[in-house]
């Protein structure tokens, strides 16, 4: 059977494409799921993505994920630096957790450069666009096998 992927965008992710394109790209979150479909297809792996601006949603989409998911690819976004909340639900959730930023955060305010989800993650993708989402479904193909 394949494995599934829960791929969650955290606040302001719905605004790609128009908000500050010389730091996010010019793609929308509609091409970044394009993106994630295509890789999972090749990889074999039924992804299911979704976005949210409430830090409580994101919370009960990862509680949810221990029935429904066999990994987590997270960009947390803004909550990434601040939220707690999100961190113990992944620990929680126990599946491997790919956390991956569009942004390079460490050349960017210093309140970037901390994010709680790192601690929990299996690994971190950041810098590289869109492309890190592909990234980061090829590395949890690959500790799933
Ligand atoms: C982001 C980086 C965060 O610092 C920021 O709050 C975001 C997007 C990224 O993908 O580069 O909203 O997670």
């Amino acid at each position: 059977m394949a494995k599934r992927v829960l791929v969650l965008n955290g606040p302001n992710l719905n605004m790609l494409g128009i908000r500050e394109p010389e730091i996010y790209g010019a793609q929308t979150l509609g091409d970044i799921e394009k993106l994630c479909q295509s890789t999972g297809q090749t990889l074999g792996l039924k992804v299911d993505f979704r976005q949210s601006n409430h830090e409580g949603e994101l919370v009960t989409w990862i509680q949810d994920a221990r029935k429904t998911a066999d990994a987590i690819v997270i960009n947390p976004a803004a909550y990434s630096h601040t939220s707690v909340a999100i961190h113990d639900a992944l620990k929680a959730a126990g599946l491997p957790v790919a956390e991956v930023h569009l942004s390079n955060i460490h050349q960017r305010e210093a309140f970037r450069h901390h994010s709680y989800v790192s601690a929990v993650a299996y690994g971190v993708i950041c810098g590289f666009g869109a492309l890190g989402y592909s990234l980061a479904l090829q590395a949890l193909s690959e500790k799933l096998k």
